[in-house]
């Protein structure tokens, strides 16, 4: 018996095993499943459901619940079970009841659903007060009842319920006091009550509270004193009382000593007396104590490094503004109006802000006693500085500052709008039926997708201008909400479609979720709509710090989508009773777990078998077949070559030469040759054909075929008549270039990099960029070439299997190579984006990336550091545009800083590039039929995946051995934060 048959054996033995496992497995579940008994909902629990349902008037008939059929086995709308092994009833688990423009009341029976965790009434117009026996629901954790015309006190039995997590009442007209008794609501972390008409003191028991995070009470009619006690609960981040009348009060010293707290938010609260020192709350990023009656300076010593936003308008504070108010780096709205401050106006509050094109700050200090300026105010673009009203402004003149003392219009505009990403994708490239939208994410790139909506509003977020969280934002979403189980969603598949500061200040957001981008289908399935809902519905994504908690408000489930979410309503009809149809689906289970088995069983015999009549080893020596790459006999290779005559030979690598030939058909190619004794495995050879096949683009150098005979590993490629940048650059074949022509070429060299990096699949970081491997066409278009064509390595261990490495050592062309990737061996897109830099400047200057032990790098730096650019720029350019050259040289740089972090994306790359064609004079432009704007990607309409490092596909890497051969691998995802 051979060793493979003894394989074949123990395997089909396994197989076997497996199945009679499952079969078993599937025929106990027959048996045992309360289906197949016809096992139903808790009687108790029918008959609450009908009494809440009989309060409830349902003008849209939403509701499907109805007596003769079982509501946790035929699917009543928004009830939500499981099965109790214990009683062998199913019971509630939630009512899920959101925006069905339900109205009447909450039934009392509500508190016979002792099983449910949570209950969600959420933007209904149920009226009527709050049943005391919801306080009977002890396994309740989230009570979500917000955006009602619920009225009347809270009953005190609330306070009683021991797994409660998540208190949600708010935008309703709840009135009376706050129960003391919600001091025993141990598992508590959200109390959002705002927009209610609760009075009265705040009672300090609710200190106790040790995990409450967030204590939203704002815009409600509170008064008494603000309890001192609050500033010892461990947990809490957010403490908003905006509105509410504490007539008289002070802001209790304690505050200053909260450990944890994001956000401080006590408008319009008619507080008197000082403002504590609040240095104490390291975390601080939110403060708003305007519209009250703060006497006194601003005497907080130094608050919080990463405080976006501090509102002090309309006290009575004096003294000056103080000193440590600069030096904030994520600042973003300091107003100090209309209060009594006096002194210097300081010119250096942004003096540590990074500006990017998305930052704002937006200062107000009119109405104050403001008398001059310290030092000289140079005020960035992105700065708005108002200060009307201040004595400084009769000094307009002198200080050349009248237009800081007009009157005052604020960034409102600013901090409300939303650049939505440049879509270059036409919308109407997408099929007629109107639900379709495409997804824009890289100019070329585009494709047709149904969305899935879901509205959100950030409830108390910690920020006064979105866009520069933006990316934050997505990365924080995407990573959390999961289409399937425990994946993530690519940063692509979710679009901020629109946002709207709303008074709170609240930020109101649609989101729409995209499927993932694949051939085969262009909407989610039902299964990942229903999962992505249940992500918002059930408050299971983690909350953030800057972003805060959220409210859900609606679901959009259009198109594809729209039987999802709801049960249909023609459903009941069709069954004669429900547990008569679960059983036999029951049945039909496992009569299919059954035939699986059996089919399965079937086809791993069958390939099996033919995998031994095709060979010895299980790897078909026939491949696939693959679009558009030819096999061709080694015969055919020698006729195009002069039997790989040395005066065909255009080169010579590790791996072996290349030579020129033409094909039968009049073709010319390249035709690439291993080495005798440097064959790599058959399995790997073809892994790389067959992504060779799949990776299609203007500026990658294509694959045209392959030979496989004997002892030859061969690939053919598209032949490139003007060689490669490095000879077009280097002294010996010295042609002319013009800078349009340069340009062209950069451009083609980063499009076909940024394919590679965001639309291969798996993506494919190149990983040895440099002059020798972009190749020009005829039309002198750049082609990449090289990218993991990796000769494989032969690394047989003793048993002659061939195994891929993935090397940690370094290994790439000097000069060449991203010093981060080099200190840390970690490889990033981002190594490619420092390669291509260091191209852009061999492009510009002529340099070789070192020379004489100089690195280009350093000496183009000096050279533009002491203002001598334009003496390095390569002399056989001619004459050329020098803003365009300076702006190339601009991110050539970029690309090469040595920090990963700072040098852009691909695809910012790509953009730039493309800005700066836009800027060429038109005859250098035109001269060689750029055609810029192409898209490459031909038919389909799609947006391409974007690659970042939220990424979580695996990336293909190719790598170099120690040998200084290539390899391919794959690294691991990388993982979303
Ligand atoms: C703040 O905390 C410190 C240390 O816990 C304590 O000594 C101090 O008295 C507290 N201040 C106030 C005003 O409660
Ligand atoms: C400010 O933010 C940075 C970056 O998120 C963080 O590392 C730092 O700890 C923060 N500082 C404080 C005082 O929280």
């Amino acid at each position: 018996m051979t060793k493979e048959f003894l394989h074949f054996v123990i395997m089909m033995g396994a197989a076997k095993t497996v199945c009679l496992v499952g079969i078993f497995l599937a025929l106990s579940l027959c048996c045992s499943s309360p289906i197949a008994h016809g096992q139903l909902t808790d009687p108790q629990e029918v008959a609450a459901l009908l009494a809440v349902r009989s309060n409830l008037n349902d003008p849209y008939k939403h509701l499907n619940w109805t007596k003769k059929y079982d509501p946790c086995t035929s699917n009543w709308t928004g009830v939500i079970c499981f099965l109790n092994n214990t009683d062998g009833y199913m019971h509630v688990q939630e009512l899920r009841l959101l925006k069905m423009n339900l109205s009447g009341k909450l039934a009392p029976e509500l508190g016979q659903l002792p099983f449910m965790k949570r209950l969600d009434f959420l933007w209904n117009h149920i009226s009527g007060s709050i049943p005391k026996e919801i306080g009977n629901i002890t396994a309740l954790e989230l009570l979500l009842l917000s955006g009602n015309q619920l009225s009347g006190p809270l009953p005190d039995e609330l306070g009683y319920l021991p797994n409660l997590t998540k208190f949600q009442l708010d935008l309703n007209m709840i009135s009376g006091p706050i129960p003391r008794s919600f001091a025993n609501l141990a598992k508590v972390q959200h109390f959002h009550m705002n927009n209610n008409k609760f009075s009265g003191q705040i009672p300090p028991e609710i200190s106790t509270l040790p995990l409450l995070k967030h204590f939203l009470l704002d815009n409600n009619n509170l008064s008494g004193y603000l309890p001192p006690e609050l500033s010892q609960m461990p947990k809490l981040t957010i403490l908003q009382l905006d509105n509410n009348n504490f007539s008289g009060s002070v802001i209790p010293d304690s505050y200053g000593n909260f450990s944890n707290l994001l956000k401080l938010s006590l408008t319009n609260c008619s507080l008197q007396g000082k403002m504590p020192d609040l240095s104490g709350i390291r975390g601080l990023l939110y403060l708003d104590l305007g519209m009250n009656q703060l006497t006194g300076e601003i005497t907080s010593k130094r608050l919080s490094e990463n405080i976006t936003t501090i509102v002090l308008s309309h006290n009575k504070l004096n003294g000056s503004i103080p000193s440590n108010f600069s030096g904030f780096s994520r600042l973003q709205k300091l107003y100090l109006d209309d209060n009594l401050l006096s002194g210097f106006v300081p010119s250096n509050i942004w003096e540590n802000i990074n500006f990017t094109s998305e930052t704002r700050l937006d200062i107000n200090f009119a109405g104050n006693l403001l008398s001059d300026i310290s030092g000289i105010l140079n005020i960035p673009s992105n700065v708005t500085l108002k200060l009307n009203g201040n004595p400084v402004c009769a000094n307009s003149i002198q200080h050349n500052i009248s237009l800081l003392c007009g009157p005052y219009n604020g960034t409102q505009e600013a901090l409300n709008s939303l650049n939505k990403p440049e879509s270059t994708c036409p919308p109407q490239s997408c099929p007629i039926k109107n639900y379709f939208e495409y997804v824009p994410t890289l100019p070329d790139a585009c494709f047709c997708a149904a969305p899935f909506g879901v509205g959100i509003r950030l409830r108390s977020p910690s920020i006064s201008n979105f866009p520069p969280y933006r990316e934050d934002f997505d990365a924080w979403i995407t990573s959390n909400v999961h289409a399937k189980p425990n994946i993530p969603l690519y940063l692509y598949q979710l679009s901020v479609d629109s946002i709207k500061w709303e008074p709170g200040p609240r930020l109101r957001m649609f989101l729409l979720f995209f499927p993932e981008y694949t051939n085969d289908s262009n909407a989610f399935d039902p299964s990942e709509v229903r999962a992505i809902a249940d992500t918002f519905a059930t408050f299971t994504i983690p909350g953030d710090d800057t972003f805060g908690p959220y409210d859900l408000l609606n679901f959009t489930a259009q198109g594809p989508y729209s039987d999802i979410l709801l049960p249909s309503l023609s459903r009941s009809s069709g069954l004669s009773k429900g547990a008569l149809a679960a059983s036999i689906i029951g049945s039909l289970i496992c009569a299919s777990a059954i035939l699986v088995c059996t089919l399965i069983f079937f086809r791993k015999l069958r390939q099996r078998s033919q995998a031994e009549v095709v060979g010895n080893q299980l790897v078909p020596k026939v491949p696939m077949k693959m679009d558009g790459v030819k096999a061709f006999s080694f015969e055919n290779l020698q006729l195009a070559t002069n039997n790989f005559s040395v005066n065909a030979q255009i080169g010579q690598g590790g791996y072996g030469k290349v030579y020129r030939g033409t094909l039968a058909d009049g073709i010319d190619v390249a035709i690439k040759r291993a080495q005798q004794g440097s064959i790599q495995g058959d399995k790997q050879f073809y892994t790389e054909i067959e992504m060779l096949s799949r990776v299609h683009h203007r500026n990658l150098v294509s694959l045209v075929g392959y030979c496989d005979d004997e002892d030859e590993q061969i690939l053919v490629y598209e032949f490139m008549p003007n060689g490669s940048l490095h000879d077009l650059l280097s002294a010996r074949y010295r042609a002319p270039l013009n800078f349009g022509t340069r340009l062209h070429i950069a451009l083609g060299a980063a499009r076909g990099i940024l394919y590679l990096h965001t639309e291969a699949d798996p993506p494919i970081i190149h990983r040895d960029i440099k002059a020798n491997n972009i190749l020009l066409d005829a039309k002198w278009t750049a082609k990449v070439s090289d990218f993991g064509i990796s000769r494989l390595a032969p690394v047989s261990d003793a048993k002659g299997v061939t195994t891929a490495h993935v090397s940690t050592n370094v290994k790439g062309t000097p000069g060449y190579v991203d010093p981060e990737y080099f200190l840390t061996h970690k490889l990033t897109e981002k190594s490619d984006v420092y390669s291509l830099g260091i191209v852009f400047l061999e492009l510009l200057t002529g340099m070789q990336p070192i020379s004489h032990g100089r690195n280009i790098v350093r000496e183009v730096n000096t050279a533009c550091h002491s203002g001598m650019m334009f003496s390095i720029i390569d002399r056989s350019m001619g004459p050329h545009p020098s803003d365009c050259v300076k702006e190339l040289m601009a991110l050539a740089l970029r690309c090469c800083l040595d920090e990963t972090k700072d040098r852009p994306t691909m695809l910012e790359v790509v953009r730039e590039l493309e800005n700066i064609s836009s800027m060429l004079p038109e005859p250098e432009s035109t001269a060689l039929e750029l055609n810029l704007n192409t898209s490459s990607s031909g038919n389909s309409v799609r947006s391409a995946p974007s690659s970042s490092l939220y990424d979580r596909r695996s990336t293909y890497v190719s790598m170099d051995l120690p040998g200084g051969d290539l390899v391919s691998g794959v690294i691991p995802p990388i993982k979303p934060r």
